[in-house]
């Protein structure tokens, strides 16, 4: 159900390396929100997210946001230039793929706006680092939410091997 955010101050910041714990443990809590069981998750998960946020802050532009609510933190979202899984021939300045990840606000604070402000957020460094189109792979919860903000359904095919 939608929450009246009348009076409650939620703010959103770019968030230095000194923020990663929070960007780690939203993650960790966004594989939970999808139902994944304990035993499939790798056992040095947490460092494998840090490996993987070090490396794209070095080489990939990563910009990490946090939102607050009276200064509390509500959520947060990560994004960076998207690596493509095939050899890229035309020039960035024509298609640089952006992508978008760990889009997670945490339940006590839904429904006021808060995903829709940080998804902004990204797509406005995504921009600034010289991306054309930005990329996310959306959980079902996410599917109205990326609609609003003028993402379109593109095709990736799948079978299960
Ligand atoms: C999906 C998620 C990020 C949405 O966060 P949020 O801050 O509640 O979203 P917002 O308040 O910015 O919602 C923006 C719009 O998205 C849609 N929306 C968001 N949550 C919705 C829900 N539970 N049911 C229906 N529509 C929803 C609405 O259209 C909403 O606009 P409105 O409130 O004006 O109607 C949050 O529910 C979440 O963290 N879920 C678990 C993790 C996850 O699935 N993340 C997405 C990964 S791709």
């Amino acid at each position: 159900m939608k929450q009246p955010s009348v009076g409650r101050a939620i703010e959103i910041r770019k968030a230095t390396a000194v923020a990663d714990d929070i960007l780690v443990q939203h993650y960790l809590a966004l594989w939970e929100s999808y139902g994944t069981p304990d035993d499939q998750m790798q056992p040095d998960a947490t460092a494998r997210v840090l490996a993987f946020i070090q490396d794209a802050r070095k080489h990939r532009g990563l910009a990490v946001f946090i939102a607050t609510v009276d200064g509390d933190v509500a959520g947060s979202i990560a994004c960076q230039r998207h690596i493509s899984p095939y050899p890229d021939v035309v020039m960035p300045v024509h298609r640089q793929y952006g992508y978008i990840w760990s889009v997670y606000v945490e339940p006590a604070h839904r429904r006021l706006g808060i995903a829709r402000r940080l998804v902004d957020q990204a797509l406005d460094h995504l921009r600034s680092i010289g991306c054309t189109t930005a990329v996310l792979h959306s959980s079902e919860a996410g599917e109205m939410l990326y609609e609003q903000a003028g993402f379109k359904l593109a095709k990736e095919m799948r079978r299960a091997l």
